[in-house]
């Protein structure tokens, strides 16, 4: 299936989660629905504990909703298992997170040739690095992730999650930790991306503004998700 324009490239349906069980069971998502067009960004805000990282582990197939349908470019993620859901993360979704993204011991363009191996089955260097340069990060391909700044690293983290060309970006408060001009340059980044390759982008920020930016807004909140 070829994605189109103006479609969802992601969609949920009544998706229910708790953790727990017996009278430790903690309910997080309520009959959830939701929609990510195809290529435009949506932001998700809510406060912590809201359910926000639980959600985008859904969509990511990390784990599976108790009840609910979760779709991803038109395959039913609920209905398959770990190895399914895990073929289709690998070749279609890319996930950052807040920090600890790289393999440490690995140099920045060894953390993209990696990514590119799980891929395909082979590590080709010289597509690493031509992605890194095409980033802007042609001057930190052999840095190890502790030489980098914060925001050297979330774009390295970026790089790697953009490897596998995937369809969507999910971003889970990747600019939590950096200060607000760094925060922006590494969301610009996302938002180039996204024009550039056509991805559909969902991201969690704390930050309002930063929300602002998104094609759309969503909002996580006694646990539905609302128009933010
Ligand atoms: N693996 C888990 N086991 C039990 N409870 C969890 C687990 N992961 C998250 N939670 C709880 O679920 C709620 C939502 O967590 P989370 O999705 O991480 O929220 P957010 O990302 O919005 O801060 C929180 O109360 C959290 O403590
Ligand atoms: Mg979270």
């Amino acid at each position: 299936m070829t994605p189109t324009s103006g479609q969802p490239f992601v969609r949920l349906e009544a998706v229910s989660k708790s953790y727990g069980g017996g009278s430790s069971k903690h309910d997080v998502l309520d009959q959830v629905a939701l929609e990510l067009p195809y290529g435009e960004t949506t932001s998700l805000v809510g406060r912590s504990g809201s359910g926000k990282s639980t959600l985008l582990s859904l969509i990511a197939g990390l784990m599976r909703p108790d009840t609910g349908h979760i779709y991803v470019g038109g395959q039913q993620m609920d209905q398959l298992d770990d190895d399914g859901r895990a073929s289709v993360r690998a070749e279609r979704i890319g996930f950052v997170l807040q920090s600890e993204n790289l393999i440490p011991f690995l140099t920045a363009v060894e953390n993209v040739e990696l990514a590119l191996g799980f891929a395909s089955g082979r590590r080709p260097m010289a597509r690493a690095r031509e992605l890194l340069v095409d980033l802007g990060l042609g001057h930190r391909v052999n840095h190890l992730p502790r030489q980098l700044s914060g925001g050297e690293s979330q774009r390295v983290a970026i790089a790697v999650a953009l490897a596998n060309e995937p369809d969507l970006l999910l971003a889970d408060e990747v600019v939590g930790q950096l200060d607000s001009t760094t925060a922006a340059d590494v969301m610009e980044m996302i938002f180039t991306a996204c024009r550039e390759r056509n991805l559909t982008v969902l991201y969690v920020t704390h930050d309002e503004q930063l929300a602002r930016q998104a094609d759309r807004s969503l909002r996580l909140a006694d646990h539905k998700v609302v128009r933010g």
